[in-house]
């Protein structure tokens, strides 16, 4: 009796091998499976990534970059003035701008809390909240508080599409800033278009997402809500 069931569990293996064997003639998983389009496309690539998130006396930062919208506050008591760096950056290129005839002066730089405060509460009288909502950052909430974000030759719809404006788009990756809330990715950043508002993130960063066209929030694979 033992014999046969002895014969009985190794055929069943054999026929268990065998049967594997057949089930394993698909070619095994290469990158070509994937559709290139899905692959190769640099800005889906750099969303994809995978981030570092840290978070440091109540400032966040991501892959190294500070960041500051809807979703992200900084400290009420962040008060670091304009950074060295996003001053030089800054004269740096009004004095290239300067040799093709433009004029770029910061209209608003650094803004405290109360600062923010008091100019969301005054957008807000005179729009309502929801439209405010839409152009100006509530206090906690500004990238002006960071000391990294700059209006530059002030803050008003009837600039898009000015001549200086045109040059800071074309320009600022240069020097090492983006234009922080672009056209078309409104329902990305929270925010309308403003090319007047840049905010300073390297050299390096600011060229790959120029090239990449992508905003801040996509770039670091994050949303800009009010939670
Ligand atoms: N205008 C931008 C969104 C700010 O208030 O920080
Ligand atoms: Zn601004």
């Amino acid at each position: 009796m033992k014999r046969i069931i002895m014969i009985f569990l190794a055929v069943s293996l054999l026929l268990l091998i065998s049967g594997c064997d057949k089930g394993s003639d698909k070619k095994p998983y290469t990158s070509s499976d994937v559709s290139s389009s899905s692959v190769e496309q640099p800005a889906v690539k750099a969303m994809a990534k995978a981030h570092s998130t840290e978070v440091v006396d109540g400032v966040t930062y991501i892959d190294g970059i500070l960041i500051v919208n809807k979703t992200y506050s900084l400290p009420k008591s962040y008060n670091y003035g304009l950074t060295d760096e996003t001053l030089k950056a800054f004269n740096k290129m009004r004095n290239a701008a300067a040799k093709d005839n433009i004029s770029l002066e910061i209209a608003s730089g650094f803004r405290s809390y109360e600062e923010q405060e008091t100019l969301y509460k005054e957008y807000s009288a005179e729009n309502g909240q929801k439209e405010a909502d839409t152009y100006s950052a509530r206090a906690g909430y500004s990238e002006h508080q960071s000391g990294m974000a700059i209006d530059v030759n002030g803050a008003d719809f009837s600039m898009v599409g000015q001549k200086d404006m045109k040059w800071l788009e074309k320009h600022c990756s240069e020097y090492g800033f983006i234009i922080r809330f672009p056209k078309g990715k409104e329902s990305i950043t929270g925010y309308s278009y403003e090319p007047w508002h840049i905010r300073y993130v390297g050299k390096k960063t600011a060229k790959e997402m120029k090239k990449l066209g992508l905003c801040l929030e996509e770039y670091l694979g994050v949303d800009s809500e009010y939670k």
